[in-house]
């Protein structure tokens, strides 16, 4: 890895340890309780199956999003602008990671601006919402948005990963107030997302209150930041703090169900062990937007644009034959034709 300073530590010890540990949480995401009906007879062609959409003024291709990872290293620029040049050329969503480390230090700003090679992808800027209870306000939204030219705002929530690390940022009293604050007055829509522990029904009906225009849910059954934090422990009653928590959180295919349970009319994403085209077929079936993948992506993507480009083009061509084998021309048609198990 490029040498960084101590203040970017934590983002390259975050990267390294994705990419080497095996991070994945105990739970599954509940997608494997689901099937599509088969139709032998589709009436389709395939090469007229629609996946294509609209959201927050821009066009996709098709449901999927480059989830929010990285940024405030010179590694992580390379990741930020692989992923999106393959994003721009498959008309893809794409995250960049929390910003916060580039509104502390302006000069890192260049390692998230990805519009030099994404020009037109529907592009989320990334601050956690914690840091609203630590001096952060409408003025640092603004200036990630700003930053990077982003579409919509995320702000990531994530008490238990703040909770089991070594001086985690853990006051999350009184969140909810400041949230609706920025909802109201930030220039674009702003999204709340988990980091891989799903949302409850009490928690998007707290969201909704608030006013965010969509809801990541983020769920388990991948990623699991409390074994990251495990493997960036710096004594044992961390370590074995953040390793309890390893079968924690509402799967992804619960959460979905718990945010349109709570907010039928709210816009969901659904990521959080997603692993392909039909398990992101599986999240729309269920009443979700886009599909998102973090560590999958991170993988493909640090080996070089085009491997990203190509796990970006199985996850689409993936979603096109699951509608294909199921009768589906368009994805509102995909979304009647799933079954439990
Ligand atoms: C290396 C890495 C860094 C991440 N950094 C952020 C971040 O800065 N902000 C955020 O909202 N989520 C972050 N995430 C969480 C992902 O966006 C995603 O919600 C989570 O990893 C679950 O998806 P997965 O199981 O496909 O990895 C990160 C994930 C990875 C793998």
């Amino acid at each position: 890895m490029t040498k960084v300073a101590p203040i970017d530590q934590r983002k390259a010890d975050h990267i390294k340890i994705n990419l080497e540990k095996d991070v994945r949480s105990a739970l599954t995401t509940g997608l494997e309780n689901y099937r599509f009906t088969h139709e032998a007879l589709p009436e389709l062609n395939l090469e007229q199956v629609d996946t294509g959409l609209s959201l927050f003024g821009k066009q996709l291709a098709a449901p999927v999003l480059i989830s929010s990872m990285t940024g405030g290293t010179a590694d992580a620029e390379t990741l930020n602008l692989r992923l999106a040049e393959a994003a721009q050329e498959m008309k893809l969503a794409m995250g960049v990671g929390s910003q916060r480390a580039a509104i502390e230090n302006l000069d890192q700003a260049k390692t998230f601006q990805v519009r030099r090679v994404a020009p037109d992808i529907l592009l989320f800027a990334n601050l956690g919402a914690v840091q609203l209870n630590y001096g952060y306000g409408i003025e640092q939204c603004r200036l990630a948005v700003d930053m990077i030219q982003a579409d919509a705002l995320i702000l990531h929530l994530n008490p238990l990963q703040e909770a089991v690390q070594d001086a985690g940022d853990t006051n999350f009293a009184g969140l909810a107030g400041k949230i609706e604050e920025i909802c109201r007055k930030v220039e674009v829509p702003v999204i709340a997302k988990e980091v891989g522990w799903g949302i409850s029904q009490r928690t998007a009906k707290l969201l909704t209150d608030c006013g965010v225009s969509a809801i990541d849910v983020a769920g388990a059954g991948g990623t699991s930041w409390s074994q990251v934090e495990m493997y960036r422990a710096p004594d044992e009653f961390t370590r074995e703090l953040a390793a309890t928590f390893v079968g924690w959180g509402l799967p992804t295919a619960e959460s979905i169900l718990n945010v349109k349970k709570a907010a039928p009319e709210m816009t969901v994403f659904a990521s959080g062990g997603i692993r392909d085209g039909l398990d992101i077929a599986k999240c729309i079936a269920l009443g979700a937007t886009l599909g998102g993948m973090a560590g999958q992506f991170l993988k493909a993507a640090a080996i070089s644009t085009k491997s990203a480009m190509q796990m970006m083009k199985l996850t689409k061509r993936q979603i096109e034959v699951t509608m294909f084998a199921t009768g589906a021309g368009t994805l509102k048609e995909l979304q009647e034709r799933l079954r439990v198990h």
